[in-house]
C-alpha cells in the first residue's frame, strides 16, 4: 500500500491521544475503514456503541444501512474509505462536541491529505459543519457540490437520521445517484 509506514504512524499516535476526554472512556479507537488510496471519502460523525466495541467505523445500525446506501450505487465499504469527525465514542452517542472535535481534527485532516480523495461525502450536518461550512443546513444544501482546494464535497443524510425518519430516504437516494454520476465524470478508476 502507498504511504504504508505513514498510516501505521498516524494510526499509532492516533491511538495514543489523550487530546479530550472521549480518550479516556472510550473502548476502542476507531480509526478509519476501507480503500485508503479510494478516490471517494466518506466522512462521519463519530463512533456508536458497535463501533467503540469492534474499532471500526459504521458497523451498528447505522452502518448496516450505509452498506446498502452504498450497494445501491454499485460501492461498497472496501471501495472508498470511510472515517469520522471522533475517532472515540462521546459518551450516551451524544453529539461530538466542538472542542473534541476541534481536539480530533488534526487526526482526520492527516486522513484526508493520505486518502487524497476526488470526493468526500459528509455524511449528516456534523460533517458537514465541520467540513464543508459552519452554517451547513442540511435539510436546505445536502446534495449540492461545494469545490473547496480543488476537492467536490457533498453532503446527505446521516443514516442514522434515515432510520429515525425513512421519509427523508428518496432525498438520500437522488444525493447517491448524484455522487454516482459525479464519480463517472471526475474519478480516474472505475468503482
Ligand atoms: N455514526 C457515525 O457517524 N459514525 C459511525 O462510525 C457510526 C455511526
Amino acid at each position: 500500500m502507498k504511504n504504508q509506514e505513514a498510516w501505521d504512524t498516524l494510526r499509532r499516535e492516533c491511538a495514543g491521544c489523550q487530546g479530550c476526554e472521549l480518550g479516556r472512556t472510550r473502548s476502542n479507537l476507531v480509526f478509519g475503514v476501507g480503500n485508503p488510496e479510494s478516490e471517494i471519502m466518506l466522512i462521519g460523525e463519530g463512533p456508536g456503541e458497535q463501533e467503540d466495541l469492534q474499532g471500526v467505523p459504521f458497523v451498528g445500525p447505522a452502518g448496516k444501512l450505509l452498506d446498502s446506501m452504498l450497494q445501491m450505487i454499485d460501492l461498497d465499504r472496501n471501495k472508498v474509505y470511510i472515517a469520522n469527525m471522533v475517532k472515540c465514542r462521546p459518551p450516551r452517542n451524544r453529539d461530538p462536541q466542538p472542542a473534541e472535535q476541534v481536539a480530533c481534527r488534526g487526526w482526520l485532516n492527516r486522513q484526508i491529505e493520505l486518502v487524497d480523495p476526488k470526493i468526500i461525502v459528509c455524511l449528516g450536518r456534523i460533517a458537514a459543519m465541520g467540513i464543508i461550512k459552519d452554517d451547513f443546513r442540511i435539510t436546505r444544501e445536502h446534495g449540492q457540490w461545494f469545490t473547496l482546494g480543488g476537492r467536490m464535497y457533498m453532503a446527505t443524510y446521516h443514516p442514522s437520521a434515515l432510520l429515525r425518519d425513512p421519509s427523508k430516504r428518496p432525498e438520500a437516494f437522488m444525493d447517491l445517484r448524484a455522487l454516482r454520476k459525479e464519480i463517472r465524470e471526475i474519478c480516474t478508476r472505475t468503482y
